[in-house]
């Protein structure tokens, strides 16, 4: 799978702009604020129908303009492909080859793509709110019913802590809440800890490939709620849980267990790496499990996903820049940096070069 082509309209700081990608690699370099990002972003779109900067998506039309639209010509298994996207103040519309689709779910299963910026570098160490939202939204591409189960966790947990809060409590609506948010819950947890094992042995390989030290990496799922073998079980498990923290949950006036508070331990060689690892180990570490992410796509989907490395190239010494390139000849790959140097780019096969400007992409080579 791979983009053709793209047209922005009134979209960031594009006014009009039409760009033919090449299969392969694409390098787009310019000053800082001219619209590297912006391109990056206007293809993740494609795939999870919101951006990966955490914003409106009416954030995304240019400033003073009503609309805003974004169209990709994609090839996939062989035939030509549309998506669109169009920006309104209050929503978007998706249309996908000229037919108009409700809900952004029709997007899921469409394209892939896999989105590699220096924030993604901080996994590790950042917050557990992060690696929840890595494994959401990778579990959202390879399966949209994850993508409904969520959305429905969270709406019941919503719902519930707003009835906590209110104060009087009505124990019998209490009840249907509980209900639903074991349900819902339980199905998240199952999905995770398959997603994690998954993760866990695929990353571990290409970890290996990485380091030069026989080092081993693991990932392992801490979750809230301990997985059971079971949905069945699980949600028994899930509901106990509740029940036992009712009081407590009363008191506090919100939810305090459930997979709204899991984590991922990365350990190597059985230390965690959060606490423990050098800096070289945790982008190491950071960089395994987002090439890990583009096995896993593979492995489920038999799609090849599209990556794109926005400003991530300058961050990674040079062995792991060239690991990084040689990894993927097959897929196609979005490079952005605000300069390229000619050594690096020695090592980059066969690829085309853009030069961005103030909204506009210019194919220099
Ligand atoms: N909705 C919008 N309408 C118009 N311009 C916008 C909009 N959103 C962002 N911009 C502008 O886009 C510019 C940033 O573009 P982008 O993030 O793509 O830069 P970049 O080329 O990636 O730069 P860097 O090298 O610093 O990462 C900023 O100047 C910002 O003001
Ligand atoms: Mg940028």
């Amino acid at each position: 799978m791979f983009f053709k082509e793209i047209e922005l309209t009134d979209f960031r700081n594009y006014e009009y702009e039409k760009v033919s990608f090449h299969r392969f690699v694409n390098v787009f370099t310019g000053r800082n604020a001219q619209g590297k990002t912006n391109l990056m972003e206007s293809l993740y779109i494609m795939s999870l129908g919101k951006s990966f900067r955490a914003v409106k998506d009416a954030d995304m039309i240019r400033f003073g303009a009503a609309i805003g639209r974004a169209k990709a010509l994609i090839e996939k298994d062989d035939r030509d492909m549309e998506i669109e996207i169009g920006l309104v103040k209050g929503g978007k519309s998706i249309r996908i080859d000229g037919v108009s689709r409700k809900k952004t779910s029709d997007l899921l299963e469409q394209v892939y793509v896999v989105m590699f910026s220096p924030e993604d570098l901080r996994i590790i160490k950042d917050e557990p709110a992060r690696r929840r939202r890595f494994i959401d939204r990778e579990l959202c591409k390879i399966r949209p019913v994850y993508y409904s189960s969520l959305l429905r966790y969270r709406k019941t947990l919503q719902q519930r802590n707003t009835l906590l809060k209110e104060g009087v409590i009505n124990e019998e609506i209490l009840n249907v809440w509980d209900e639903e948010l074991a349900e819902y819950g339980s199905r998240l947890v199952l999905e995770r800890k398959r997603f994690i094992e998954q993760l866990s042995s695929v990353s571990r390989s290409i970890y290996e490939g990485l380091t030069v030290n026989s080092e081993s990496l693991s990932a392992a799922y801490e979750a809230d709620i301990a997985p059971a073998e079971t949905l069945r079980e699980q949600k028994e498990r899930f509901t106990d849980v509740l029940i036992k923290n009712r009081k407590n949950d009363l008191l506090r006036r919100s939810t305090g267990r459930g997979p709204h508070h899991d984590d991922i331990r990365l350990d190597i060689d059985g230390v965690p790496v959060r606490q423990f690892g050098s800096q070289g180990q945790q982008r190491s570490a950071a960089l395994s499990l987002k090439l890990a992410e583009i096995e896993i796509i593979r492995k489920e989907t038999g799609q090849d996903p599209v990556l794109l490395l926005d400003d991530v190239l300058s961050e990674l010494d040079e062995t792991r820049q060239k690991q990084l390139i040689n990894l993927f000849r097959d897929t196609q790959i979005f490079i952005t940096a605000t300069a390229l140097d000619d050594r690096l780019r020695a090592q980059i096969p066969e690829h085309a070069l853009f030069e961005v400007s103030s909204g506009h992409v210019e194919r220099v080579y």
